[in-house]
């Protein structure tokens, strides 16, 4: 049977040809995430990029469904039975790296409180600043993007420490790797602790009120991984008290994050609206092309797929 391969991602002009080229004999439709029509989606063989997972139920032909993000917890429950599944990890992974470290610089120099500053044209010395020269950095989740954040901390001269629910060996990026069970007697020596971890039934609320307690009072807490990894009002009561130096979270549970939430007005805490990976550069963008064309070459060839999901 001739493949209808479903394109959902923001191809070029020249990238339909690869595409093309890959697979001659399937039958190539491009729309976007708002154009796709139910007639399509019920034709697809094989569908990339980001449908609605309400709309996933229309697709009845589907054999293969690659997504463009790397977290894929919003299809759970949502494809039909027996398909392969596979995901884009590791495709934004220097994206979400540089926006988790960009955020920690700018709350060890109180860059937010000096934008706030700036905007009431108040010139006023915020006093000490931070640096992570020296310093040991724990990050949760030594997948893609750990480990090219650790990798970048390493480089400005901070001891990395990952942890992982099981270690096999080095990860780049790291000077040590543990399983996680390690986590609460590296919590009092870390000065950062970044979260770069999935959404899973064993990462909701791991970083917990009796957690953040673990940490120095001036230690700095990051999350670009998913928003349940975080017990959000513990930090709020927890930054309350003086405790923590600051924090830069790109994610939040739920999300959008309501306009009452107190998380908004925490001092020195630095809110994106996940915002971190996406297709907001265009290495991210060409490598998510690059993968399904590889996974599209090996699922033509019977060969494994990358990124298997399930
Ligand atoms: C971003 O959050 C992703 O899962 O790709």
């Amino acid at each position: 049977m001739s493949q209808y391969i479903l394109n959902l991602l923001p191809v070029r002009e020249e990238e339909k040809g690869e595409f093309e080229a890959i697979a001659p004999d399937a039958v190539h439709v491009y729309a976007g995430r708002r154009t796709v029509t139910p007639e399509q989606l019920e034709k697809a063989t094989i569908i990339f990029g980001w449908p609605r997972p309400r709309e996933m139920k229309n697709a009845r032909s589907l054999q293969w469904f690659q997504t463009m993000w790397a977290g894929t917890e919003e299809y759970e429950g949502m494809l039909p039975d027996g398909i392969l599944f596979t995901c884009s990890a590791g495709t934004n992974s220097r994206s979400v790296a540089e926006h988790m470290l960009a955020s920690l610089m700018a709350v060890c120099r109180r860059l937010p409180t000096y934008r706030d500053s700036q905007r009431a044209h108040r010139w006023e010395d915020e006093g000490t600043m931070k640096t992570i020269l020296g310093g040991t950095v724990l990050v949760l989740g030594a997948g893609h993007v750990g480990s090219d954040f650790a990798g970048m901390c390493q480089n400005l001269g901070a001891r990395t420490v990952g942890f992982k629910r099981t270690v096999r060996g080095a990860v780049p990026g790291f000077d040590q790797v543990y399983t996680m069970e390690e986590l609460d007697r590296w919590l009092p020596q870390a000065d950062v602790v970044a979260l770069a971890l999935p959404h899973s039934s064993e990462t909701v609320g791991i970083m917990d009120e009796r957690r953040l307690r673990l940490m120095k009072r001036d230690a700095v807490l990051l999350n670009a991984g998913r928003g349940s990894a975080l017990d959000q009002e513990a930090l709020v009561r927890v930054m309350g008290e003086g405790h923590l130096w600051g924090a830069a979270l790109d994610v939040t549970e739920p999300e959008p994050l309501p306009q009452d939430s107190p998380l908004w007005d925490v001092p020195n805490l630095l809110l994106t609206p996940h915002v971190a990976g996406g297709m907001r550069l265009e290495i991210t963008r060409r490598a998510c092309i690059k993968l399904a064309q590889d996974n599209l070459r090996r699922y033509l060839a019977g060969e494994p797929l990358v990124n298997q999901v399930k």
